[in-house]
């Protein structure tokens, strides 16, 4: 019997293949329920320079399901070994996609649903311990999670579409908010960070390792547009010295003066949301903000963004035992009372909501909502290996881009979890993307230059 992240003895062959089972399919109806709502103009037009058609994503998911279901786990043939190169995401970048020869709508999914069928034939009879690959159906919950990404990509799709609404958010009122209090604080000490035996982690979640934090204050929740709104009317866009210089020449270059989407009319601030226009709400997360724009706002604050280990340890360091658990909860999958998850609503929830998935510390919506930026760059753990290829994560490491943890409402369970790690450039905006903020318990964690908290990488 192994220890698996207190998870007991390992799953057996029928409940690997059960998961795996679920977790394609619910990948594929999100799929469907994505790109069935627009017709194949739609499908096919480029709604952003910043992101694929539509029905590329359709294909890719078939073609990258093929690749390592098909042909590396089951030996067979390519199917059609002259598409291969259209949906190589590192050959083509996404402004010059539409100018491809794609598999119109119609035969992208003919060709999805062709491998979904001879993947399900394969799953039948497949072996789970043969190799790192097949071991815990890992292979297939990283193609499940693929799949799942482009769904969140393709969410962003429609984000940026302009044009009527054509999606409908499942559960469409979030849960209502409870209060408590503003920040807590986080002992120092040390914590197990990433993984090492959690099935489906992927490569740059790997490997468990112990981090010393020093003592720490974090807010209980992320922050909101009212919070945000106050540091727009206090001159924040206009400030320099909240902002990282290269942040604000951004910004200026770019006429940046709120979180994208929004809008001012007739004395009130509006958001686009998936077509509909509506006041923004208070008590929401706000979202659609750079990393530069959650950095300022934070300095203003008198705080600073929370590094990554300090979102981990706040989010999995369970202080009455010491362990690292999977979720802020504890270690079962996420249930509908611990998270805003898998586009049910369309929205994060109000600021205070999902009392059940609050940490033992009291800090909550840490999974779900939204993806929450760090102060850290995205680099490899001490040991990390590249798993099962180089450009899943190790060609992004580095001190371009910066780490966002949690999820959002945008992401399903099975690509999310306490280790997860995004990352994206500290422009970028068109994500799903909020922050919380930290302050240092420890006077000599502040910042030399301005007395203000010091953002800076972990
Ligand atoms: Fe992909």
């Amino acid at each position: 019997m192994t220890d698996r992240n207190g998870r007991g003895p390992a799953d057996s062959p029928e409940t690997l293949r059960e998961r795996a089972l679920a977790s394609l399919s619910t990948a594929r109806e999100r799929t469907a329920l994505l790109t069935s709502c627009l017709d194949d103009h739609e499908l096919t037009a480029q709604h952003s320079p910043l992101m694929s058609p539509l029905v590329w994503d359709l294909a890719h998911v078939g073609n990258q399901e093929e690749l390592w279901l098909l042909r590396e786990v089951g030996g067979h043939e390519a199917l059609r070994p002259e598409i291969d190169g259209l949906y190589d995401a590192f050959e083509h970048p996404r402004a010059e996609r539409p100018s491809l020869p794609l598999l119109p709508p119609g035969e992208a999914r003919r060709y999805a649903a062709e491998v979904r069928g001879r993947v399900l034939d394969l799953l039948e009879g497949a072996a789970f311990a043969d190799s790192p690959f097949t071991a815990d159906g890992f292979v297939f919950g990283m193609v499940a999670q693929h799949e799942q990404q482009h769904d969140e990509t393709m969410l962003i799709t429609h984000q940026l579409r302009r044009g009527p609404a054509v999606l409908t958010a499942p559960d469409p009122e979030p849960a209502p908010a409870h209060g408590g209090p503003a920040e807590v604080l986080v002992p120092g000490g040390p914590f197990v960070m990433g993984t090492s035996d959690e099935p489906w982690a992927l490569d740059n979640e790997r490997p468990a390792h112990p981090v010393d934090v020093a003592p720490f204050f974090l807010d209980t929740a992320p922050v909101t547009n009212a919070a945000f709104l106050a540091f727009m009317e206090d001159g924040g866009y206009h400030e320099p010295r909240w902002w990282r210089p290269e942040g604000f020449a951004h910004l200026r270059a770019r006429g940046v003066k709120a979180p994208s989407y929004w809008r001012r009319e007739g004395g009130q601030w509006l958001r686009r949301r998936f077509g509909a226009v509506e006041p923004v709400p208070p008590d929401e997360p706000v979202l659609h903000v750079s990393w530069y724009e959650a950095d300022a706002y934070a300095r203003w604050a008198g705080r600073r963004l929370p590094t990554e280990a300090e979102w981990e340890k706040a989010a999995r360091h369970d202080p009455a035992t010491g362990r690292s658990r999977r979720y802020p909860w504890g270690d079962e999958e996420p249930a509908r009372e611990h998270a805003n998850l898998g586009q049910r609503h369309l929205r994060p929830a109000p600021a205070g909501s999902f009392p059940a998935g609050r940490s033992p510390l009291g800090v909550g919506q840490l999974i779900g909502d939204v993806w929450e930026w760090t102060s850290s760059d995205f680099l490899p753990y001490p040991g990390f290996a590249a798993f099962p290829y180089r450009e899943y994560s190790e060609v992004f490491f580095g001190t371009e881009y910066k780490v966002l943890r949690g999820g959002s409402f945008a992401v399903d369970p099975v690509a999310c979890r306490g280790t997860f790690r995004n990352w994206d450039l500290p422009v970028r905006r068109q994500i799903f993307s909020g922050f919380r903020t930290a302050r240092s318990a420890l006077p000599e964690r502040v910042g030399p230059a301005d007395g203000v908290p010091d953002g800076g990488a972990a």
